[in-house]
């Protein structure tokens, strides 16, 4: 091919050109083929969902739910699991009949709760390809009503005591399911990010402890819910249940190859808009998750476990009793994890993990452009995190007042592109305060500009791209970076095309467009098959009748080489 032709390239593959139609593009010699869409029965009593309408209430709970995000794959005993998150609804497809898209009964609010949160599923591959196996046991949706534990240092706390649950320690359902992650014990991590959205108030004046009150502030939690949750469900209703909230915006633990598991919320892990979570082990075995906080201006964490990971050995306790640190980045391409203790923050210790948003404003870490996936690679103690873009950077502070001017490794007024920040810890040990930092790449537009805005140098006329958001990095440590961004194709974001997939060589800073998918869509979630033969991808959001001609439906495609050779 081409790209090999050149000699220095790694991929496999020749770069394909951006699109601006309504289908998935993948490169010569590889296909495509959807694995499951929303709505396809996981279950043979879900069998005839309809979705044309809608779908039913019934069964909601049975069949693959909406907005595919992050997922992980799993091996257990010979079966091939995936966990995968549905983040968030598409009221006009999934309520068509909603004024404004707004629930006209509790039973529409129910199929909203249903078709969110996680699917475990187990897939096997046969001659006709990838197919989801219907009744496995292994199947299991997870929603917004599914029972969970809640542990960590804030479990018990008086600010997560509702009235349904006295003692804190019980919640129900996980919300807004973004990235995701995977432990090495193999548990599959659930991100709650946008849960703010879920809460709204049947009494606009409603006066709350102040402490409530600034959190609610911090964290956007208004009057006005998006889905209108409260009008039937009293639980999502801030004047009712102030302490609801607190419950939600944290990381979720679940067991994928035990369907009769209770989900555990990981307060250790800190509570704000979480994107993903990514799991390494320091040189000593202690656990390390690197976390972003998916807002203009917020932060990016990290947690580090007391205890040590041995494999075989006990995991309980691992994510609930360690330390909660901020990404302190200076100018001069060094950095600093800082601690959030109260030392640091003048906080109390559930308080800092109930409320990480002011722990990290009071210990000084570095505001960022939207911290979205962060990827650590398998051959190399590095990390990356996509910063997506920031039309506030440099124009207005966050919510809780923190200075956003331009900054190291958010150089940009009004970010609009996005970049990737990496950082390479202190003796290539993840657990190590300090590490050094670049930029891996600037995304912008060369042919529009020639300032910042043109993007680094290893952005060109051939490989435009913005706002990147999804990032895995394969067994050979190649970076996969997807794309939620602005797909119109003009003015600055001419030639950029639909949202898309394109992969990064870490050393030589190439990047190369893989994967385009269908217009209005973003491009979210990657996992592969145990014999890295195949790549699943999530498809989020389509804009235009994809994949078969009828209602929109996000969907999971794998992608194989015609060849049958691994791809990542
Ligand atoms: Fe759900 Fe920040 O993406
Ligand atoms: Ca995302
Ligand atoms: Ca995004
Ligand atoms: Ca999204």
């Amino acid at each position: 091919t081409s790209a090999q032709a050149q000699g220095a390239s790694r991929f496999a593959f020749t770069p394909i050109p951006a699109q601006t139609d309504g289908t998935v593009h993948v490169p010569e010699g590889y296909d495509w083929k959807v694995l499951i869409r929303w709505g396809d029965p996981l279950f043979s009593d879900a069998e005839g969902y309809d979705i044309t309408d809608g779908g039913p209430v019934e069964k909601s709970d049975r069949v693959f739910g909406e907005n595919t995000d992050g997922m992980e794959a799993f091996s257990y005993r010979g079966h091939q699991l995936i966990a995968v998150n549905h983040e968030y609804p598409n009221r006009k497809i999934n309520l068509p009949a909603a004024q404004e898209g707004k629930p006209a009964s509790a039973d529409d609010v129910r199929k909203l709760q249903n078709i969110q949160g996680v699917t475990v599923m187990e897939i096997a591959e046969g001659p006709d390809g990838w197919t989801v196996v219907k009744d496995s046991p292994f199947n299991r949706r997870i929603h917004h009503n599914t029972p969970m534990k809640i542990a960590g240092p804030a479990a018990g706390h008086d600010l997560m005591k509702t009235e349904a649950d006295p003692t804190g320690t019980r919640s129900l359902g996980t919300l807004n399911n973004c990235g995701a992650g995977k432990t090495p014990w193999g548990t599959y991590l659930t991100c709650e990010e946008n849960f703010n959205g879920y809460f709204g108030s049947s009494d606009e004046t409603a006066s709350y402890d102040p402490k409530v009150a600034d959190g609610f502030k911090r964290y956007g939690i208004k009057a006005q819910s998006w889905n209108g949750y409260e009008l039937f469900d009293p639980r999502f209703d801030t004047a009712k249940n102030p302490n609801e909230p607190h419950r939600a915006g944290w990381v979720v633990e679940i067991d994928p190859t035990d369907p009769e598991s209770t989900p555990v919320k990981r307060t250790g892990l800190g509570r704000f808009k979480h994107e993903n979570a990514a799991v390494e082990l320091a040189r000593d075995g202690r656990v390390v998750v690197y976390m972003g906080d998916d807002e203009r201006g917020e932060y990016l964490y990290r947690y580090v476990s007391n205890g040590i990971y041995t494999p075989g050995g006990e995991t309980e306790g691992l994510l609930d009793d360690g330390t909660l640190y901020v990404a302190r980045f200076n100018d001069d391409s060094t950095g600093q994890w800082v601690p959030l203790t109260p030392e640091t923050t003048g906080m109390e210790p559930a308080e800092i993990l109930i409320f990480s948003r002011m722990a990290a404003s009071k210990a000084g870490g570095t505001t960022m452009d939207r911290p979205e996936w962060v990827a650590t690679s398998p051959v190399a103690a590095e990390a990356y995190c996509c910063l997506t873009n920031n039309k506030n950077r440099g124009v207005k502070p966050n919510a809780g007042g923190d200075d956003t001017s331009v900054n190291g490794p958010n150089p940009r007024q009004s970010n609009k592109y996005g970049q990737i920040v990496r950082w390479r810890p202190a003796d290539d040990d993840h657990a190590a305060d300090g590490f050094d930092w670049d930029l891996y790449v600037m995304a912008g537009n060369p042919t529009v500009h020639s300032d910042a805005y043109a993007g680094s140098d290893n952005v060109n006329a051939g490989n435009l791209f913005n706002s990147p958001d999804g990032m895995m990095i394969d067994s050979t440590g190649l970076v996969w970076i997807q794309t939620d961004g602005n797909d119109d194709n003009e003015g600055d974001f001419a030639g950029h095309g639909n949202n898309q997939m394109l992969v990064g060589d870490p050393v030589t800073g190439e990047i190369a467009r893989f994967m385009t998918g269908p217009t209005g869509c973003e491009v979210t979630g990657l996992t592969w098959s145990a014999d890295r033969r195949t790549m699943f991808v999530g498809i989020q959001h389509p804009g235009k009748n994809w994949p078969d001609g009828g209602t929109p439906r996000s969907a999971i495609i794998a992608i194989k080489r015609n060849d049958n050779e691994v791809l990542g």
